[in-house]
């Protein structure tokens, strides 16, 4: 079945810091490299290496990098519903990564640049959206845009990065809603400092109505939450020990693999193994695109995984 991401492209222009710096801080970058990111482009490359049909919905500028497109069809990637905005230019993100961390500011562009939802519904995206098994979205473009294609979604995955606050229709349509710590503080008001801090907030969000919860809590693993009927289960699935060299777009690598295991079967438990082997895999190498595993690897990398725990 096929994944269709709606999302964000940028170009990332990363500098390699000994460390991030403090408010006012300058530090000296060892390095500086661009590549194609954004986290709608890296979730449909996610999703296409984790094995998954994928189709992308995006905006671009009139300033595209040539390799932009070649690129993503090199991954497997559809790019019919890629349009170009006139006298935009595409997105751009300022990314500053020190010893596995990162810190990040991105300048929209065209990404905020779309029709209305008249015109939305008269283009191919709309076709795309309304047959796909899943449709994912990302919050780097209109909160608008999201709900237009959550409301024509069959299956509707929603990763609210970065966080903003959302229309209560859109939160009830996310199966899962995919957010990490901060993310989930964000709609729940309280800090989360453990596996336990994130069950119990993520079981609230699911008592609020929003069907199911995927909660990234980066190298403690990941909780998830669903609605059964009258009642709420869930579980906590620990992630490998590996160092990390690069945790850039390491939850748009989860995303994606989490979006193909859902698109192949509803076993929520069972895609959040597949995802977390894929981000485990994601983050030793640097970058996004090239850094993420092909469906091979993810799959041999789930017999690395610790054992996964029933939470309640
Ligand atoms: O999630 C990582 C991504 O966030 C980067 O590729 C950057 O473009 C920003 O969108």
């Amino acid at each position: 079945m096929t994944v269709v991401v709606l999302g964000s492209v940028n170009r990332d222009v990363v500098c390699e810091v000994s460390r991030l710096p403090s408010p006012g801080e300058t530090v000296l970058a060892s390095g500086t490299r661009t590549n194609l990111g954004g986290k709608g482009s890296n979730q449909a490359v996610a999703a296409a290496k984790a094995g998954a049909l994928v189709e992308f919905v995006a905006r671009i500028g009139e300033d595209p990098d040539p390799s932009l497109r070649k690129s993503l069809c090199e991954y497997g990637v559809g790019i019919e519903a890629v349009r170009e905005v006139p006298g935009a230019r595409t997105g751009t993100a300022y990314i500053t990564v020190a010893a596995g961390e990162n810190q990040i500011v991105v300048d929209p562009g065209a990404n905020f640049h779309w029709e209305t939802e008249a015109e939305l519904d008269a283009s191919v995206a709309a076709e795309l959206i309304a047959t796909a098994g899943v449709v994912v979205a990302q919050l780097e473009v209109p909160v608008r845009v999201v709900a237009w294609a959550a409301g024509r979604a069959r299956r509707f995955i929603l990763n609210a990065a970065p966080a903003r606050e959302l229309p209560t229709d859109l939160l009830h349509r996310c199966d899962p809603l995919i957010v990490n710590e901060s993310e989930l503080a964000t709609f729940t008001g309280t800090a989360v400092t453990s596996p336990r801090d994130a069950f119990d907030q993520a079981r609230l969000l699911c008592a609020r109505g929003v069907p199911a919860v995927v909660a990234t809590l980066g190298a403690a693993g990941s909780v998830w939450v669903r609605r059964a009927g009258a009642t709420v289960i869930g579980g906590y699935q620990p992630a490998p020990e590996i160092r990390s060299a690069d945790s850039t777009g390491a939850g748009d690598a989860y995303v994606g693999a989490l979006a193909t295991a859902l698109a192949e079967s509803d076993d929520l438990p069972a895609g959040v193994a597949f995802a977390t082997a894929a981000a485990a895999l994601a983050v030793q190498s640097p970058g996004t695109h090239a850094a993420y595993p092909t469906r091979d690897r993810i799959t041999a990398a789930l017999a690395t995984l610790p054992p996964a725990a029933r939470l309640d």
